[in-house]
């Protein structure tokens, strides 16, 4: 089947490469809204007529199935094209259920300041937070770290002292990384708390609904230099050919192993 995944940037990779990994038989079309990115500070009508014009793309491009790879576009925007377009559309939310069941004190969720506002989260945390023991943390500046390929060092190690300036750390057991940029950043998070948090993504979850969806079976396996460069890269509509280009994605599949 071909799968077409998408975010406004570089966020969207951690989960085409979950779902290569999970599913390695299909044919991918990556698309990463490059000229818009990033999303998560924009209004929520700007985002969803950026959503449309992918969607659109994408079905142009004749895909069985679309995977929203972004936190902050499906909150304000799934429901809007999954009645506008006739085809399987899944979204992603910030994994808070898993974190509060594996808490033994607090969650923490980091997401981008979209997410945390609108109703979606909200709505979640009503259904899964019923001890109140989730708190929300606005953390744009990753996703433009991420874009500018800095994923570890002193500006990130700053970024997070910063805006960590307002909770106590130890009050957190497990932290939901709420936006998929965030995935780049487990190791300079995970050093911020000491080592003494749990780390959940949804990219996981995301792919297993995938799989089940169009009823496919999921593998667990490592990806290939052919398997990265048979993917289609697209970067705002124009698809990726330049050799540079497409080594920043392979260099980006190679960190999220590592991560
Ligand atoms: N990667 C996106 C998310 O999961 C959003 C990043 C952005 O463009 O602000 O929320």
């Amino acid at each position: 089947m071909k799968i077409g995944i998408f975010d406004s940037g570089i966020g969207g990779v951690t989960v085409l490469h979950e779902a290569m990994k999970r599913l390695p038989n299909e044919e991918y079309i990556f698309y990463a809204d490059l000229d818009h990115v990033p999303y998560g500070v924009k209004t929520p009508e700007e985002v969803i007529g950026f959503v449309d014009n992918i969607v659109a793309d994408l079905v142009g491009r004749g895909v069985d199935a679309i995977v929203i790879a972004c936190n902050t576009a499906t909150s304000v925007a799934a429901e809007y094209v999954r009645i506008k377009y006739d085809i399987p559309i899944i979204g992603m939310e910030p994994a808070v259920k898993p974190a509060v069941e594996a808490s033994n004190s607090r969650v923490l969720v980091m997401a981008t300041p979209i997410t945390i506002r609108e109703n979606k989260l909200q709505n979640l945390l009503k259904k899964v937070d019923k001890d109140h023991i989730v708190d929300l943390l606005p953390m744009p500046g990753l996703v433009r770290l991420a874009e500018a390929g800095i994923f570890e060092g002193p500006e990130v190690d700053e970024y997070l002292t910063e805006q960590m300036a307002v909770i106590n750390k130890d009050d957190y057991d497990q932290v939901v990384l709420g936006c998929t940029h965030f995935t780049y950043f487990k190791s300079a998070i995970s050093k911020f708390f000491g080592g003494k948090v749990g780390l959940v993504d949804g990219n996981r979850g995301t792919v297993k609904h995938l799989a089940e969806l169009l009823g496919l079976e999921l593998f667990d396996g490592d990806l290939s230099h052919d398997m990265i460069y048979n993917v289609t890269y697209v970067e705002s509509g124009r698809n990726v050919t330049a050799e540079a280009a497409l080594a920043k994605y392979a260099g980006l599949h190679a960190r999220l192993d590592q991560e």
